[in-house]
C-alpha cells in the first residue's frame, strides 16, 4: 500500500477540474490510497465524483478560527462540515508565498485536529539552508513547532517532506536525489519518535513524476508521495498511478 495525494494548486480550472475528476472516479487504483486537494470552489464537487471511488477530498489550506469575521477565508471546520477529511498544513507556498510562519502553521494545526481533520504537515528546507547545511536544523523547528505537546490520535497524522528547491513552479523544480530523501526522510522519522507515539507516514513531494516516482516508493522510510504539477493531467495521473500500483 502507498499513499499518492494529489495537490492540485491553482492549476485547473473549472472544466479541467470536472474532467480530471470524472477520469479518477473510473481509474483503479489496486493497493494505491489517493487524496485529492482540489481549489475551494471544487471541493464540493470533488467529494461528490470520487467518493464512489474510495478517494479522500481535503483542503489545500483552512484557516485557525473555526467562524468569524475573516474575509477571504476558510476554517478547518467548515471544511470538515463540507465533508472533507484531510488538510494540507504548513505547505511551502503558504509559507513562502504568503508568509506563513511557524506560529501560523502551528494555529492551524490545532484547528484541524479540533475540527476532527487529518492534517498533512508539509516541512521542507530552502536552497539557502540547504547550502548552509541547515536542512536538519529548519525541518527539526517546523516539527517541533507544529507538533511538541499535541496529543494526536493514532492514523490523523501525515507528514510530507517537500525541498522548496525541489518544487516545480514555486521552487527551483530540481529532483531531490533519491539518496538525499531517504537520509533527510531517515532523519525525520527519528525525529518524530520524540513527538509522536505512533508511527506517522511520511510523504515525499517535489517534482514527483510517473518516472521517478518508483525511486522514492522504493526508499525504506518513504510510505507516499504529494505530487502537484504531475497530478493535473488525466494522462500523467493515470501514469503515475500504474506506476505506483507496480511496486505496492
Ligand atoms: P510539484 O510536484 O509540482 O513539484 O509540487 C510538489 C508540491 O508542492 C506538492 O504539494
Amino acid at each position: 500500500m502507498a499513499y499518492l495525494f494529489a495537490n492540485w494548486k491553482m492549476y485547473l480550472n473549472s472544466a479541467q477540474a470536472d474532467a480530471l475528476m470524472e477520469d479518477l472516479g473510473q481509474v483503479d487504483l489496486g493497493s494505491v490510497e489517493m487524496a485529492v486537494f482540489p481549489n475551494t470552489l471544487d471541493v464540493r464537487k470533488a467529494l461528490g465524483a470520487l467518493r464512489g471511488n474510495h478517494i479522500a477530498v481535503g483542503a489545500q489550506n483552512a484557516a485557525w478560527v473555526p467562524q468569524g469575521a475573516y474575509t477571504g477565508a476558510t476554517s478547518a471546520q467548515v471544511f470538515a462540515d463540507g465533508g472533507c477529511t484531510h488538510v494540507l498544513v504548513g505547505h511551502s507556498e503558504r509559507r513562502h508565498i504568503f508568509g506563513e510562519n511557524n506560529d501560523d502553521v502551528r494555529k492551524k494545526m490545532e484547528a484541524a485536529l479540533d475540527a476532527g481533520l487529518t492534517p498533512v504537515l508539509c516541512i521542507g528546507e530552502t536552497k539557502e539552508d540547504m547550502e548552509a547545511d541547515k536542512t536538519m536544523y529548519r525541518l527539526k523547528k517546523q516539527l517541533t513547532k507544529a507538533l511538541e505537546g499535541l496529543v494526536i490520535p493514532k492514523g490523523k497524522l501525515f507528514v510530507a517532506y517537500e525541498p522548496v528547491w525541489a518544487i516545480s513552479g514555486s521552487g527551483n523544480g530540481t529532483p531531490c536525489a533519491p539518496e538525499k530523501a531517504e537520509e533527510v526522510h531517515h532523519a525525520i522519522r527519528e525525529e518524530m519518535k520524540g513527538l509522536v507515539n505512533w508511527d506517522v507516514p511520511l510523504l515525499y513531494g517535489g517534482s514527483t513524476n510517473d518516472e521517478n516516482v518508483v525511486s522514492y516508493l522504493s526508499l525504506e522510510c518513504v510510505d507516499g508521495v504529494l505530487v502537484g504539477r504531475a497530478s493535473t493531467t488525466a494522462d500523467s495521473l493515470r501514469n503515475l498511478i500504474e506506476r505506483m500500483k507496480s511496486v505496492s
